[in-house]
């Protein structure tokens, strides 16, 4: 008998690479959990999928654990949820520090250890950690975003090395310049110079789609994925060879 791919949980899958891995999971006939404080766009997005929509902040620990407790255990996790940063370094401050390490690299702690146990138990999961070309290559503007993300990449491989034994994988995606509400944001501000700029960091020469994320990040989270551990995959458009 073939099983039904197992329950899955997606952080900051309201909109943008999150969004587009909820609809990619859903299609793939995981039992979808996503969890975002952007209530109307989840509740738009849950009416759309028939995944369950949880509204709350993932920097919030007692809102995880009734998660965990409510809709658990999940079998595949998908660390999504992050926040960008633009500005040099000697601009930033502590507060910044704080606020770009917890949502792009604690959280990813959080949500790991709310599931891990279940996943020791059953023998089997899959954890694909959303984190960012730019965590390997470094930008002008961004050295917290990159601490974080890289922090994510280092994270991956200590996971995957300590699980192996339980049939447990975990992958990190490293996407390029995609265009989601948080780079719509940049380009409002910069507009062309600053699309033509990104677009100039890959070799293909363009912004990425959502959707060309979710179908690796997919991929990742399938059973197929049998092989693949401890990975940093980039999937930005040649940007991890050194394009530009
Ligand atoms: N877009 C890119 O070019 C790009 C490139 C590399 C890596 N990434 C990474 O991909 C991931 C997704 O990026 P995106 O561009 O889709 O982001 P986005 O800003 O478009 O969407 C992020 C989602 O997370 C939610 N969110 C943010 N803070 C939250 C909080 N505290 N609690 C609950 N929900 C919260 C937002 O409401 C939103 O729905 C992030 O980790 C990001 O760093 C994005």
């Amino acid at each position: 008998m073939v099983r039904p791919p197992p329950s899955a949980l997606v952080t900051g899958g309201a909109a943008g690479i999150g969004a587009a891995i909820v609809r990619a999971l859903v299609a793939a006939g995981h039992a979808v959990t996503f969890c975002d404080r952007d209530r109307a766009a989840g509740d738009r997005l849950s009416a759309e999928t028939g995944a369950t929509f949880v509204g709350m902040d993932v920097l919030d620990g007692a809102a995880r654990a009734r998660l965990f407790a409510e809709f658990g255990p999940f079998l595949v996790l998908v660390n999504n949820v992050g926040a960008d940063q633009h500005a040099f370094f000697t601009d930033t401050s502590e507060d910044e520090w704080r606020r770009l390490i917890a949502i792009n690299l604690e959280t990813t702690f959080a949500f790991t250890h709310g599931v891990l146990g279940a996943m020791q138990a059953a023998g089997y999961g899959r954890i694909v950690n959303v984190s960012s070309e730019a965590g390997r290559q470094g930008s002008k503007g961004g050295a917290i975003y990159e601490a974080a993300m890289a922090g994510v990449i280092g994270f991956t491989r200590s996971i995957a090395r300590e699980n192996a034994r339980y049939s447990v994988t975990c992958n990190a995606v490293l996407p390029g310049p995609v265009r989601t509400p948080m780079v719509e944001a940049a380009l409002a501000v910069h507009g062309d110079r600053l699309e033509s700029n990104m677009a100039s960091l890959t070799l293909l020469n363009r912004l990425g789609r959502p959707e060309e994320i979710a179908d690796v990040v997919a991929f990742l989270a399938s059973a197929k994925a049998s092989f693949i551990t401890g990975e940093a995959i980039g999937v930005s458009g040649g940007m991890g060879c050194g394009a530009g």
